[in-house]
């Protein structure tokens, strides 16, 4: 059973869905340079994408009606300030104030991301990240967040994904700012980061004007044991927290660097040992300023990978088998990922935890009938949250859930390719369909995962 007051929701982002109407006198992120450098499929843009900026009430009456209350968002830091600080943008904060309203006006809370991978082009252009002024250009703009939306949003999450927006924006290139620099210029980034993150944390705080709750949204596939023997299990946790199983060109696929400094306040020793040659000046203060104290953590979670202890008595990667379940996007379907993600990390940072995304990308096509059928969702989305259903009955302090996501979008590099929504989207006409899957969610949401097929021995072997 899931706690009373389990949270269920649905997780978007803001140029996901919203589109760039010029009228509305915002400016422009790192990935609108990207969209114009034709970095992304089929020369796709994120100009209309679903129109949610014109059509955010329709949307929100559609998520009422498909029983949703709890709503995780971002909000466009340069459609606020469109030179990333300075003047702000009047009617960026009238457009998302009046949003928060609508969804609150039909029973759905607002959780508001200030930071989903939009970085300001103008501060790009003054080094990015790279620039240490980055941290107070950050605590800036959630000042502003905090003087124009505190009154009536409740809970905020500073960043999503940094292993994604530093390692594919910086690193390996595949996302914007689409850049390949050297590893220590990476690690300069994320020290940046992580204070940029405590710099949010404090504004918000200090402008609030009431009390509020603050988390923050990291991922990374989880190591999860391939046999429930102690030994497999101690070695996938020890693989989920080290720092030495990447390469340096992949380094940012970590879960330790990226969390330990937030939530113990320090960077876990083994990696600053085997990152010594490429780290930067990292003081006493920089590490009180990342830790400040949270009152959630959010964690994305899609997928893992299994993890055995060897005949040598060292972790190894178990293959997966050649028909093992995929999604139209390739990723692996591996829903034990959801209970032992959760418990390896409750078992660390001891904060309650909110799955801030989870989903999948399917084939969904408008069937015969009208409707889209879509069961391979459905099948996933059961399997993943009778894992959760598993580590909430084993005590793990899971705050809620937000299904990636609501309305199909724009997939970053992958444009329109893949459908992750709920409810289909028609982008030529803008017509909403709502997917079989939404309406299986709706039954999740009403019976507080009654409905799941919840099974004691599923992911057991
Ligand atoms: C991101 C989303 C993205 C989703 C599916 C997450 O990494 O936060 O923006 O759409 O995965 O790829």
């Amino acid at each position: 059973m899931f706690p009373e007051n389990f949270v269920w929701g649905v997780a978007s982002s803001a140029y996901q869905i919203e589109g760039t109407d010029a009228e509305d006198a915002r400016g422009e992120n790192v990935w609108d340079a990207f969209v114009r450098e034709g970095r992304i499929y089929g020369g796709h843009n994120a100009d209309t994408a679903c129109d949610h900026m014109h059509r955010y009430k329709e949307d929100f009456a559609l998520m009422q009606e498909l029983g949703i209350t709890s709503y995780r968002f971002s909000l466009s830091w340069s459609r606020i300030l469109p030179d990333g600080v300075g003047a702000v943008n009047g009617k960026a904060v009238a457009m998302y104030r009046d949003m928060i309203l609508e969804m609150k006006k039909r029973g759905i809370t607002p959780y508001v991301t200030l930071f989903h991978w939009e970085f300001p082009l103008k501060l790009y252009e003054k080094g990015g990240w790279l620039n240490e002024e980055s941290v107070e250009w950050f605590g800036n703009y959630a000042r502003v967040i905090a003087e124009n939306f505190s009154d009536i949003a409740e809970y905020f999450i500073t960043l999503n994904e940094p292993q994604c927006f530093i390692g594919l924006g910086h690193l390996s290139g595949g996302h914007a700012p689409g850049v390949k620099l050297e590893p220590a210029k990476v690690f300069q980034i994320t020290h940046n980061v992580l204070k940029a993150h405590g710099r949010a944390v404090q504004m918000l705080r200090q402008y609030a004007k009431q009390p509020i709750k603050i988390g923050y949204a990291p991922t990374c596939g989880v190591a999860y044991p391939y046999t429930e023997r102690p030994e497999d299990i101690e070695a996938a946790r020890s693989v989920y927290f080290a720092c030495d199983r990447q390469p340096i060109e992949n380094w940012t696929w970590n879960v330790a660097w990226f969390s330990d400094p937030v939530f113990l306040g320090r960077y876990p020793e083994e990696g600053l040992k085997l990152f010594a040659p490429y780290l930067p000046e990292i003081t006493k203060e920089d590490m009180e300023l990342i830790h400040q104290p949270l009152d959630f953590m959010g964690q994305n979670i899609y997928n893992g990978y299994w993890i055995r202890q060897g005949a040598d008595g060292k972790p190894e990667y178990v293959d997966r088998p050649a028909d093992f379940p995929m999604t139209a996007c390739g990723w692996p379907i591996t829903p034990e990922c959801l209970y032992w993600g959760v418990r390896f990390l409750y078992e660390r940072y001891h904060l309650p935890i909110y799955i801030t995304e989870n989903g999948i990308s399917c084939a969904d096509t408008v069937a015969q009938d009208g409707a889209v059928h879509d069961p391979g969702r459905i099948e996933f989305l059961d399997k993943y949250l009778s894992c959760l259903q598993r580590a909430v009955e084993e005590g793990v302090e899971v705050a809620g859930y937000f299904l990636w996501t609501f309305l199909d979008n724009f997939e970053w590099e992958k444009g329109y390719k893949e459908r992750f929504g709920l409810v289909y989207v028609d982008y030529p006409t803008q017509k909403r369909i709502p997917k079989d899957s939404a309406y299986w969610y709706r039954e999740v949401c009403r019976t507080n995962g009654g409905n799941l097929t919840y099974r004691k021995d599923f992911p057991k072997r």
